[in-house]
């Protein structure tokens, strides 16, 4: 770290390098066996990143790149266990861009210090002039414009179509990144975002000024990016992202944050959150500038144009230049120059008034609906399916488009026969809007009707009052159970990739997969042999030489998913009810599998989010016998059942007890403690259970000042919020209590 550029003030989170970069030697020779192999490696992999980042290059195929960095990792905690206090852990490892403090708890959620907000679309050149009409009514009856025929200055910038990112900077020290999420709350993903080249762990000298800097920005893949990973993907038949949107995505969110993909990640910005301890520039063509000149990287086809007119024209250029784009767009932004209007024009709740999406017509086409599929989901839940006549839509070919429930049919009062307007807006799956507005019916049209049984195993299909969608009540539906495995392997549950739908259907085939733990005890031969069929129905060319190496990288998927941690296993099992979410506020709150498997209904309705429903769902589920067979089957077979959340509620966690006021809540640390470094304080803090972040929100418990702390942001933002500040002294008394609570 460059220690010149430093700000004036040290705040607790500022990188403290203790003594030199040298490993210190230990005593411990077998410590010093991994410590040799963890420079090996990390010398490999930073030659690796070196010349992709400076010369675009590879001189490694992305599964040799994995392969190196999960030794790394391997090695490191190999070397964590044998001398928590290596050098080697506190330096920069590429394991751990972030450093500086930076928060990298992957997956976590974090409140937006400002609250990410969402653009109203507009599809075609009268709504861009019902925009802008708007825009200069509001601002000429708040007397800002002398007439209400005055132009309004709008910069125009395209509509990158990737995933939107919040970056927190405090001293200019990239803190944590962060997805949109719901607005309010994001998921961090500041290790897979930090590794883009675009994302600076420090900000240049032109933003030294500000105590906190929100950036916000758009992070996406190329076309070039997305087809190399894409590839390599189906190289190690994993399934290929339908577009770089999803693959970004995928990137971004995935607990381990180094596949192959999370090298390419372009961001650029476009937008500032929160901000403070500088003032912004007047116009956002200004702030623009300001981002390209202090070295943040900007997409430079923006355009400031004088009135509607001239954004019109930048439309109309841009619907045919967008084509030769090396990037996915998929619209443009208009927004109004002078930041200070933004404020008169204001919000409304879910949008901006001082700016609108134009999004790019192709985007949508029409085409007949020639028939309604039905999928079994995995809860039974039928699905209906659109089967479309080809439409070439944003360069694909759409056949099939998704009708989400039954309800959504009648609503949309959509028949078979039907010319419909389809949407692709990133989404995995299109859409379908609703029957074209100029479509005249012949009177051949046929009506979608609920199925009279399950598509899949014939059996009883049911309609509840108050459910959107039909159901096949049969437990052991063949189409039911197939979903269930293929989410469990899915990259959000198990993350086995390689058993996609096919591999299951095809195991199930063959009989050896009846019940999900099954596969922990499934041979390499039987893998080869699977994966073998698998390619020879789908028809692939040379398929056979890759077996074997596919094989051996499905054992390995298998054994890693092992290590899974308890949240993403309650999610795979499928437990009724449960989702991401829920598995997530289990986990944390029970700890383990054996106290959630113990719990009552009553325990469990007393987690926020869960109702009476989800409980009994709960309960149900570990009674039933053969799911606690599937559970002691997958146990024995290595699965770990591993709780990596914080535990919010006292069970019997050894870290709760009544002296404990740290448990399950945020602090933020602000100013130089002097007892102990920020590391320690962060360190403990933790251990007993607390969240130590970067920014102070609502969600802060607590903001621990040290003695030289006055007058910093972090204390004004707690005055302002209502937030306690805890003295050191204090802070000192309540630390050695909670970790001492018999004393
Ligand atoms: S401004 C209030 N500018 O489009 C939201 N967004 O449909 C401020 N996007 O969530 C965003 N390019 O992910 C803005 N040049 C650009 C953009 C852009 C892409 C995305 C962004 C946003 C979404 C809204």
């Amino acid at each position: 770290m460059d220690k010149s550029k430093q700000p004036e003030q040290l705040s607790l989170f500022d990188e403290v390098v203790d003594g030199a970069g040298a490993p210190k030697p230990t005593t411990n020779p077998e410590a010093e066996k991994h410590a040799a192999e963890v420079v090996r490696l990390r010398a490999e992999i930073a030659h690796h990143d070196q010349i992709y980042y400076s010369e675009g290059r590879n001189e490694i195929e992305d599964y040799e790149y994995d392969k190196l960095v999960r030794e790394l990792r391997t090695e490191e905690d190999k070397l964590k266990k044998k001398d928590p206090n290596h050098e080697l852990l506190t330096i920069a490892s590429p394991l751990n861009q972030v450093g500086g403090g930076a928060v990298d708890r992957t997956g976590e959620t974090v409140r937006h210090a400002q609250r990410m907000l969402s653009i109203d679309n507009t599809y075609n050149e009268d709504e861009l002039l019902d925009f802008d009409n708007r825009v200069r009514e509001a601002l000429s009856s708040a007397g800002e414009l002398a007439e209400a025929s005055t132009p309004v200055d709008y910069v125009v910038e395209l509509k990158l179509d990737g995933i939107a990112v919040s970056v927190m900077y405090e001293h200019a020290q990239l803190r944590y990144a962060a997805t949109r999420g719901n607005g309010e709350d994001g998921e961090i993903i500041t290790g897979s975002l930090s590794r883009s080249p675009n994302v600076p762990n420090k900000l240049s000298d032109a933003f030294a000024a500000f105590d906190v800097l929100e950036l916000r920005g758009e992070a996406f893949l190329t076309f070039d990016d997305f087809n190399r990973i894409n590839n390599s993907l189906d190289q190690l038949n994993k399934k290929p992202a339908a577009n770089p949107r999803n693959l970004a995505a995928g990137t971004l969110k995935r607990l381990d944050e180094f596949n192959s993909a999370s090298r390419r990640i372009s961001v650029r910005f476009y937008a500032v959150g929160a901000a403070s301890g500088d003032a912004l520039p007047e116009t956002h063509s200004e702030l623009l500038s300001m981002f390209a000149a202090g070295g943040l990287p900007v997409n430079d086809t923006y355009r400031l144009c004088h009135g509607i007119n001239e954004v019109i024209e930048f439309e109309r250029e841009w619907e045919h230049k967008r084509h030769e784009l090396p990037y996915p767009v998929d619209g443009l932004v208009v927004k109004v120059n002078r930041r200070a209007w933004w404020d008169i024009l204001g919000t409304t709740a879910k949008s901006p008034r001082y700016m609108i999406a134009y999004k790019f017509n192709t985007m949508r086409a029409s085409t007949e609906l020639l028939a309604v599929t039905w999928q079994v989901g995995r809860t039974g839940i039928l699905t209906p399916v659109a089967e479309l006549a080809p439409v070439q839509l944003a360069g694909t070919t759409v056949k099939r488009a998704t009708l989400h429930n039954y309800d959504e049919i009648c609503r949309l009062g959509v028949r078979v026969g039907d010319d419909v307007l389809v949407e692709k807006s990133g989404e995995i799956i299109p859409k379908i809007l609703r029957v074209s507005e100029d479509y005249v019916r012949t009177g051949k049209e046929t009506e979608i009707a609920i199925p009279a049984s399950c598509p899949e195993c014939g059996g009883a299909v049911v309609l509840s009052e108050g459910d959107a969608s039909p159901y096949c009540q049969n437990e052991n539906c063949e189409g039911r159970k197939r979903a269930q495995f293929t989410h469990f392997a899915s990259r959000a549950a198990m993350d086995i990739q390689g058993l996609d739908e096919a591999s299951v259907r095809l195991a199930m085939n063959g009989g050896i997969l009846n019940d999900i733990a099954d596969i922990y005890y499934w041979t390499e031969a039987q893998w080869t042999d699977l994966l073998r069929r698998r390619a020879s129905d789908a028809n692939v060319k040379g398929a056979e030489k890759k077996e074997y190496k596919l094989a051996k990288i499905m054992v390995d998927e298998v054994e890693e998913s092992k290590a899974a941690p308890l949240h993403r296993v309650l999610f795979a099992l499928g437990i009724p009810q449960v989702g991401a979410t829920t598995a997530r506020d289990l986990a944390r709150t029970f700890g383990s599998l054996e106290n959630l498997m113990a719990t009552t209904t009553e325990d469990l309705e007393k987690v926020d989010g869960v109702g009476s429903v989800t409980a009994r769902g709960v309960v149900d589920y570990f009674a039933d016998e053969a799911h606690r067979k599937t559970i002691d089957r997958m146990r024995a077979a290595g699965v770990r059942f591993e709780n990596t959340l914080i535990t919010i509620v006292a069970g019997d966690d050894p870290k709760a007890n009544e002296n404990n006021p740290f448990i399950g809540r945020t602090l933020v640390l602000t100013g130089t403690l002097s007892s102990m470094k920020r590391d320690e304080a962060k360190n403990r803090l933790e251990a007993l259970g607390a969240t130590v972040s970067g920014s102070v929100s609502a969600k802060t418990w607590a903001v621990v000042a040290g003695p030289d702390a006055v007058g910093t942001t972090k204390l004004k933002t707690a005055a302002a919020k209502g937030v306690q500040i805890i003295q050191e002294e204090e802070f000192l008394r309540l630390l050695a209590a909670a970790e001492d609570p018999i004393a």
